[in-house]
């Protein structure tokens, strides 16, 4: 966040990042303006900067800190990170400083092109302090700021800073929220977005800018919503915004009737909920920057080289609940486009079996926390068989990331309730961009392959928007089948794990029986069990064994069983077959998981609330399971 012309810029801008703590954090920093304030003397201001990496106490240590910070500071940043780029250490916590230390950025994103830019940089002489994409922004302004004309900036006309952080970001590909302070025009802050929402407060005498509403709530009602690349120039008591291009735009005006509570929940009356509408975000955000221009796929810390990873001729996946459901789509993903053998294990069995490791064996684990002690436990032991050990996670510096030879981050960011969603959905993303790493590094793939196969991933964000409207939709089937006891999921191919993915959720959230099949399975018992008022949830979208599916479904119909499914827009012939639908768009059929199961989670969501349950805390359950 960032504020100028407050009275007391220290205080603001802690209880500001004391109110976004609640996101989760593992680091936090502030920078302020020094000799901006009213006894500033008129004198040159400077920079003072402070930064914490002390987990969720690093705002606390940072108050205490900031006592030694200048009284007579008016201007300032202040940011909490989770870690994406870079781990969680104090030099990689914003604020960021360019070479002179006399400017300073906080950012929230993914700069997608940080590599070739910090190469660019590198070469002209910059000198980088952090592992962090966001530094690249500031020696990137540093540039531009030697190159904007003398004079600019001081006096009214055009400001120096927004002239160079227009042009700094027109060589930026990513996602960023960011905020900007330079002493050579110490009252003034610029702020820009693409994505990553940015939001701006006006008081009579100061400004404010937010990656949140609950850090401005209670200061002023004129809140604005900044667009995708508009820049905004906040001075006290003003605010200009313009485009890319620097022509002017007017700011789009927030209403906010919401208390502190209803902010953090983004205005949504819980977690899950606010969770569940992140989807788009997390896929978008797991899906930046992984090709590259030379057509090569990019990973995160890739310690294992492309000569070690094509030796792999075994794959082992492990993982727990709903990571384990990923790992189940990720062995179809891996096989067909990587044709390398791939098992699954659920984590708590994976070592107690004594499985064939060696070597030449990859061992991926998957866990949302990077914590859970089965999967960690099942990475260690694999280890120890000197198989090669990768894990995709959510969490930056976790048990796992450290301890594996290579990590594939989830860019879901900070989830609060119990049951995974947004996480799972990258995860899945996440494991399909590793299949076709393997895929492109083993030559079972072409470059024309992979670049169509990503072009169809990169539409997902857009469809899960439209999947994410029909939530009204899948609540009025939620109360058709509000009485029933007994649910049975079923699913073929990639529609298994989206079936058990979906029982799991109305488990956990609902307290329901339900259970979940691949459905060719019924017949050898568990069909036993359909009778009227059994509801049959089905994941009938056009995957590769849909004709075989309606056939399983046709059984349970006869049988009295209320059947409701998943189906693609427009297809009636499968509608016809149901008593409710949840249509999604098309998708390549490897990637229908990541759209198919967002209805299940609405459908368990709505049951759970009708019931009058909590859905971000469930009972018996821990969001991070470190007992075996
Ligand atoms: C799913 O909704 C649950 N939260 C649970 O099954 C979870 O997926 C499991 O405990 C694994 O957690 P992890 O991904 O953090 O390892």
């Amino acid at each position: 966040m960032g504020v100028t012309g407050a009275v007391d810029a220290v205080g603001v801008i802690l209880d500001g990042l004391r109110r976004l703590e609640y996101r989760g954090y593992d680091s936090a920093g502030i920078v302020l303006v020094e000799g901006t304030g009213s006894s500033g003397g008129g004198g040159p201001a400077r920079l003072w900067r402070a930064r914490q990496a002390g987990g969720t106490k690093s705002v606390a240590r940072l108050a205490e800190e900031v006592s030694g910070a200048p009284a007579d500071a008016t201007a300032g940043l202040g940011h909490v990170r989770w870690a994406t780029h870079g781990r969680p250490t104090a030099a990689n916590a914003h604020p960021h400083l360019d070479c002179t230390g006399r400017l300073a950025i906080v950012h929230n994103g993914i700069i997608e092109n940080h590599l070739e830019l910090s190469a660019e940089l590198r070469q002209a002489g910059h000198a980088f302090s952090s592992e962090t994409d966001t530094e690249v922004v500031a020696h990137l302004l540093e540039e531009a700021l030697a190159s904007v004309p003398p004079g600019s900036g001081s006096g009214p006309g055009p400001s120096a800073l927004a002239v160079a952080v227009r042009a700094a970001l027109s060589r930026v590909e990513g996602a960023f929220a960011l905020a900007v302070v330079h002493d050579g025009e110490p009252d003034l802050l610029v702020g820009a977005r693409r994505v990553s929402p940015l939001i701006v407060g006006i008081t009579e005498d100061g400004g404010l800018l937010a990656s949140d509403i609950p850090a401005l709530l209670g200061r002023t009602r004129h809140l604005y919503a900044l667009e995708d690349d508009q820049v905004v120039e906040v001075r006290p008591g003003s605010l200009q915004v313009t485009d890319l291009g620097g022509r002017p735009v007017e700011p789009r005006p927030l209403r906010v009737d919401w208390d502190l509570e209803a902010a953090e929940k983004g205005g949504y009356d819980d977690f899950m909920a606010k969770e569940i509408h992140e989807q788009p975000l997390a896929v978008r955000e797991t899906l930046l920057g992984r090709h590259l221009p030379d057509g090569s796929l990019m990973l995160d810390e890739m310690r294992l080289s492309g000569a070690e990873l094509r030796d792999v001729d075994k794959v082992f996946i492990v993982g727990c609940g709903s990571s384990y459901h990923a790992a189940m789509v990720a062995k179809y993903a891996i096989e067909h486009w990587a044709r390398l053998p791939v098992e699954i294990d659920i984590a708590s069995e994976f070592r107690y079996r004594d499985p064939v490791l060696d070597r030449r064996t990859l061992v991926i684990g998957i866990s949302q926390s990077g914590e859970t002690v089965d999967t960690l436990q099942a990475l260690r032991s694999a280890h120890r068989c000197g198989s090669k050990g990768l894990v995709v996670t959510n969490v930056v510096d976790s048990s796992m990331a450290r301890e594996s030879d290579a990590v594939l981050y989830t860019r879901a960011g900070p989830e609060i309730g119990v049951a995974s969603t947004k996480t799972h959905l990258a995860q899945i993303v996440a494991l399909e961009v590793l299949a076709l790493y393997l895929g492109q590094l083993r030559g079972t793939l072409s470059p024309d392959a992979i670049a169509e196969l990503l072009d169809a991933m990169r539409a997902l964000p857009d469809q899960l928007e439209e999947v994410l409207r029909r939530g009204p939709d899948v609540a009025r089937v939620a109360e058709g089948v509000a009485g029933a006891r007994d649910f049975f999921y079923l699913g073929r191919h990639v529609g298994y794990p989206v079936a058990l993915e979906g029982a799991l959720k109305l488990k956990e959230l609902s307290y329901l029986r339900a259970e979940g099949y691949p459905a060719g399975e019924l017949k050898h018992g568990p069909i036993a069990l359909i009778e009227p008022g059994t509801v049959v949830v089905g994941v009938a979208t056009r995957t590769r064994l849909w004709e075989k599916l309606m056939s399983n479904l046709a059984e349970v119909k006869a049988r009295g069983a209320t059947v409701v499914l998943v189906v693609n827009d427009g297809d009636e012939e499968t509608a016809a077959q149901a008593d409710a639908v949840c249509p999604v768009p098309r998708t390549r059929p490897l990637f229908s998981p990541v759209l198919d199961v967002v209805p299940l989670q609405f459908l368990a969501y709505h049951l759970a609330r009708s019931r009058g349950l909590d859905v971000d805390r469930p009972r018996n359950l821990a969001k991070v399971v470190t007992v075996e």
